[in-house]
């Protein structure tokens, strides 16, 4: 604001100076094309306004003045204060980050949201700014973790106490598609933001990592000891980010808590948030995504690929976690998370859920009769995945409780129906 007054004072005299040059209206050209030797009336009409001039000048210092000493109070989130969490959520404008952020808020946490909104809505982060508008309780920063020093001037004007990085590219087809994409958004952003961290002293990390760092496992169920080997870009550039946050917390005081979700549904039960990913993104998009649009029209059915695996009903099997649910382990994380020390968790509900459950789940969910088409396995899907969430269960007291799918689809399509275009 200072800046601004200040440019555009400074854009006025500079206006008002070329018209005279322009126009030659210039006493010293006048003085030099007549050559008169006698008081002019002008000059003395030019001492006058000399005076208004430095009169008004005086003025607008002491305005502004008046001004920076008002907008140099210092704002609530640079501050730390007593019982006050202060957490920055990066990525707070897309789907987990905002009912993350929601949370948060509720539970009298302080919460700094940074997005580039590359994928995320500036309308969730409206709702939460409606919801919590009082001075000191959530801050949007529109900036791009990519760029360190933009991230740095964030961290040194904001006291935060922990982060949760949520931000990042997440679609495995995409990945494939768009490698770099995924290292430098994931990977190297990663290092940004703790490079940050380390620099200003923050000393929590709650870390969205996913089950993809698995890759194709043997054993099922899923267990934070079977081995990563991720098979795609998107699970590497975790599994790299993770080893980067792992290696810096062997010589580092923090406290860091990797939370790797496994396949994540549903939406706030209030209804005040959802799942509104770009539409140019549907191709990639995940289940729930494609069973919505079918049920609204958008695509003309779901295409049901491979129904020849080891299963009970011959579809891939997966676990399918709610977002309500994974919040929820986040603030378990954050609360438990302690100095030195490191917690990885898987975040699922342990149980698996053919396709075709779920297209079930979703027909009665929509009501809509949803036209599904068996095709042939895709290349690269694997049968089953599932977690085993005893760890988390023991360490954090975490379980899942909304595990009715059908139930947790009906939030959601709620919402989608609410929302047609997104936010
Ligand atoms: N959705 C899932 O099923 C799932 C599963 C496992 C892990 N995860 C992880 O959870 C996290 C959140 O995923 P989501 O489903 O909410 O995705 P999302 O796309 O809805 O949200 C990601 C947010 O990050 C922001 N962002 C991306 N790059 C950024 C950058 N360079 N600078 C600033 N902001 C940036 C986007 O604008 C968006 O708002 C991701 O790290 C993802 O890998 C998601």
């Amino acid at each position: 604001m200072q800046m601004l007054n200040f440019g555009r004072g400074r854009g006025q005299s500079r206006s008002t100076r070329s018209i005279p040059l322009g126009g030659g209206d210039d006493p010293y050209f006048q003085e030099k094309r007549t050559g008169m030797d006698y008081p002019d009336p002008k000059r003395k009409s030019n001492f006058v306004g000399k005076i208004l001039l430095a009169a008004t000048l005086t003025a607008l210092c002491i305005i502004m003045l008046k001004q920076s000493s008002t907008f140099n109070t210092p704002s609530p989130f640079s501050e730390r204060q007593e019982g006050v969490v202060h957490v920055l959520v990066t990525g707070g404008a897309g789907y987990i980050g905002s009912h993350a952020a929601l949370r948060l808020l509720k539970d009298s946490y302080r919460v700094t949201i940074v997005d580039n909104l590359s994928r995320g809505n500036i309308g969730a982060v409206k709702v939460l700014q409606e919801l919590f508008p009082e001075p000191g309780r959530v801050q949007f920063i529109y900036a791009d973790l990519g760029n360190a020093k933009a991230v740095n001037k964030i961290f040194s004007e904001n006291a935060f106490d922990a982060v949760m990085h949520f931000a990042a590219v997440a679609y495995v087809g995409e990945s494939t598609l768009d490698p770099l994409k995924y290292y430098h958004n994931i990977t190297s952003n990663t290092l940004v933001v703790l490079e940050s961290m380390a620099a200003h002293g923050v000393k929590t990390l709650i870390y969205s990592s996913t089950c993809a760092t698995y890759g194709e496992p043997e054993n099922m169920p899923i267990t934070e000891d079977t081995p990563q080997l991720p098979i795609n870009p998107y699970g590497k550039a975790k599994k790299m980010a993770e080893d980067i946050i792992l290696d810096f917390s062997k010589n580092s005081d923090m406290a860091v808590m990797i939370l790797r979700y496994f396949n994540v549904i549903g939406s706030d039960p209030e209804g005040r948030l959802g799942e509104a990913p770009r539409p140019e993104l549907r191709e990639h998009g995940r289940i729930s995504g494609a069973c919505f649009d079918a049920a609204r029209g958008i695509i003309s059915g779901l295409k049901v690929k491979g129904t020849d695996y080891k299963t009970h009903d011959g579809t891939c099997i997966r676990d399918y976690i709610d977002v309500t649910d994974l919040v929820d382990a986040h603030v378990k994380a954050l609360e438990k998370a302690k100095p030195h020390k490191v917690g990885i968790y898987n975040v699922g509900t342990g149980k698996g859920r053919s396709v075709k459950e779920f297209v079930e789940a979703c027909k009665m969910a929509t009501g809509m009769n949803i036209k599904v088409e068996y095709l042939p396995r895709r290349p690269g899907d694997y049968a089953e995945v599932y977690s085993d969430p005893t760890k988390i269960r023991l360490d954090l007291n975490w379980t899942a409780k909304y595990t009715n799918l059908q139930e947790s689809l009906q939030v959601a399509w709620r919402w989608q129906k609410a929302h047609r275009d997104g936010y």
